[in-house]
């Protein structure tokens, strides 16, 4: 099985946590795209959609499903998203898109997080995708020697603009031993707009897709 063909059975899998008659909090990636697909084929059981990105907008707007703006909605019963690495407490790195900072206020808006993947996104120790901080431009530099002093090697991501019109350091060569302390740490610098890590509040289920079909991964206690 393909490690496309996996994504597209965890986000299946998903559609068991969509709630009928409500919002229903959507992602950005390549496996939230498979998880638009399966929304679309059931728009007419839920009220609508927000959005964590202007692609996700796009193609959710194409399929037909209704998308609403964050402040028009009051509850959000569930969020359901990608990731670039979990572990087993299902701490994320997320941001890979680039769509980081809308997916965190999503993720922090709604009761559920439903995480979905392939596989190959469970690690024991988060740190070998780089991890996306989201900087105000004209931090940029000094956010990135910031990083250093943190034993991480920063790699801006030219010719790249987020959604919120910021720019993104890729952290490399961090080994994430203690996530919750590098997120206070990353966040409490002046100019990051936000890190992606998503610990204070992680997933709270993660779906994985395999070559056996989707396994329902509860966070480690
Ligand atoms: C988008 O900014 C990211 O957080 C994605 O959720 C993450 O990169 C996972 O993407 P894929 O589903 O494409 O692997």
């Amino acid at each position: 099985m393909t490690q496309d063909e996996m994504k597209r059975k965890a986000a299946e899998a998903a559609a068991e946590y969509v709630v009928a008659d409500e919002i229903v909090g959507v992602g950005t990636g390549s496996t939230v795209n498979h998880f638009i697909d399966v929304l679309a084929d059931m728009k007419s059981t839920i009220e609508g959609a927000v959005s964590s990105s202007e692609a996700s907008t796009r193609l959710m707007q194409e399929r037909g499903i209704q998308v609403f703006d964050l402040n028009q909605v009051s509850n959000i019963p569930v969020y359901i998203d990608g990731a670039d690495e979990s572990d087993h407490y299902l701490n994320l790195i997320k941001g890979g898109g680039g769509a980081l900072t809308r997916e965190k206020i999503i993720a922090g808006a709604s009761d559920k997080f439903v995480c979905i993947a392939d596989e190959s996104k469970l690690v024991d120790v988060m740190g070998t995708f780089p991890l996306p901080v989201e900087v105000i431009p004209m931090a940029r530099s000094y956010i990135a020697r910031e990083l250093v002093k943190l034993g991480g090697r920063p790699v801006w991501r030219e010719n790249f603009v987020t959604d919120n019109g910021c720019d993104i350091l890729d952290v490399h060569d961090l080994q994430i031993m203690e996530p919750v302390k590098l997120e206070n740490e990353i966040n409490k610098m002046a100019g990051v707009v936000t890190v992606g890590l998503f610990c204070n509040r992680p997933a709270d289920v993660l779906i994985l897709g395999t070559p056996d079909g989707a396994k329902t991964v509860m966070p480690k206690s």
